[in-house]
């Protein structure tokens, strides 16, 4: 990371920093962790931006040419101690410091894409965002009892437990099964069961390399806050100048959040983001009202 060129030597070659994007409608998807592993939706208009009119705003305000961002940070870039803007048409600078003093010896760096695109590939995905992707895609059958919030236990209790992507893929499957052993025996031997297991070894093969010591979440994504502190590295409320303006944290400036974790409600389907929820087909084995005592108590 510390060795790369400057993002004006290669992003640059094809991305202009001024295009103007405007406001982009992104949909995530999530599922809770109850029995039924309820699909919840959030829309959020994303308010990029960039150059119009001769002037930025938004998102990729950050990049216009215009504009200078720098940071002092530990090495990871994890924790912003200071941020400097410069206003290059006027020449003016400000300041924005936290009540933390910044440890000696750190690097000013001037921030550019890869400060916020810091995976722009080879991205390490959490074991919330494997489960719920798998689940959306239809890898995890959605109907089975439980399986999100199991899914995500089991990756998350697998990350040193393996030493070996075939140790880990065996382990995660015999992990899947016993729990569905222990709670709903009827599903136990079910295809659904053996392919969970299998799609929750793949999201570990795909993220934890063991003899390389990559472990969820060491690589955190910067676009965002969910996962990692993200654009709230600066945007805090706590980065000030000495006459009290704050690096704001106010929702808005980023983005509009049209729907927050809904689930089946009108609007989602006026907007046609959610369908209808699926009949159960796992329900043969295992009729809800059927299942063991034990079956919540986990
Ligand atoms: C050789 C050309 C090239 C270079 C260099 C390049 N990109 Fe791209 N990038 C593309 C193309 C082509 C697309 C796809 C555009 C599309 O689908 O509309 C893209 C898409 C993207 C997207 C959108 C992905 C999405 O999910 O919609 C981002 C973000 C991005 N690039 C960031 C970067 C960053 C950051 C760098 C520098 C580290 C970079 N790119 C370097 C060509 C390039
Ligand atoms: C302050 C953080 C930040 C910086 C700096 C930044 N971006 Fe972005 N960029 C974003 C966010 C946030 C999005 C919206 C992505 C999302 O919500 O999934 C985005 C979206 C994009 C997209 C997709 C646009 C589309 O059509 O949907 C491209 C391409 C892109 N950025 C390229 C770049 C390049 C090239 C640079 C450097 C010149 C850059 N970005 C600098 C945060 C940033
Ligand atoms: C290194 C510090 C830093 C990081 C990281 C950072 N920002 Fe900013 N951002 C600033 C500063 C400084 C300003 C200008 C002060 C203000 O408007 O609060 C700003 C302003 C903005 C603005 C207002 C631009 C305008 O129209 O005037 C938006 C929108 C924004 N940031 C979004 C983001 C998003 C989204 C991310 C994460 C993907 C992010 N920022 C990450 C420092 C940062
Ligand atoms: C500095 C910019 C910035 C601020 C301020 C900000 N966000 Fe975000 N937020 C983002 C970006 C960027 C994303 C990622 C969008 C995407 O998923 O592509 C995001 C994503 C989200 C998501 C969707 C996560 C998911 O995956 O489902 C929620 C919910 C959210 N923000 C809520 C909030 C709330 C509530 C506030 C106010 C307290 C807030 N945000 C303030 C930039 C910001």
């Amino acid at each position: 990371m510390h060795s790369l060129r400057p993002a004006s030597g290669t992003c640059e070659q094809c991305h202009w920093p001024t295009k103007f994007v405007g406001e982009r409608l992104k949909v995530r998807t999530h599922f809770a962790d109850d029995e039924q592993n309820t699909e919840l939706k959030t829309a959020l208009m994303v308010k990029v931006g960039g150059r119009e009119g001769g002037s930025s705003h938004g998102i990729h305000w950050h990049v216009d040419p215009n504009n200078t961002v720098r940071y002092l940070a530990d090495r990871s870039r994890e924790t912003i101690y200071e941020v400097e803007l410069t206003d290059k048409t006027t020449g003016e600078t400000k300041l924005y410091k936290t009540e933390e003093a910044a440890p000696a010896g750190l690097e000013w760096r001037t921030m550019d894409c890869i400060d916020c695109h810091n995976r722009p590939a080879h991205n390490f995905r959490s074991p919330e965002y494997e489960v719920d992707l798998a689940l959306s895609e239809g890898r995890i059958d959605r109907t089975l009892p439980y399986i999100r919030r199991e899914g995500v236990r089991i990756l998350n209790e697998s990350e040193s437990a393996y030493d070996s992507h075939d140790a880990a893929r065996e382990g995660i499957a015999a992990a899947t099964k016993a729990f569905y052993a222990a709670n709903y025996p009827d599903l136990a031997e079910s295809e659904a069961v053996a392919q969970a297991g299998k799609a929750l070894g793949d999201a570990y093969s795909w993220n934890i390399f063991p003899h390389m010591r990559v472990t969820w979440n060491l690589y955190p994504n910067h676009i965002g806050h969910q996962d990692s502190p993200g654009c709230f590295r600066c945007h805090d409320n706590k980065h000030k100048t000495a006459d009290g303006d704050k690096i704001g944290k106010k929702c808005s400036t980023c983005h509009n959040l049209v729907v927050e974790e809904e689930s089946d409600s009108k609007l989602l389907q006026e907007l046609g983001l959610q369908e209808p929820p699926p009949e159960p087909v796992a329900a043969e084995a295992a009729p809800a009202g059927e299942a063991p005592a034990t079956g919540t108590t986990n």
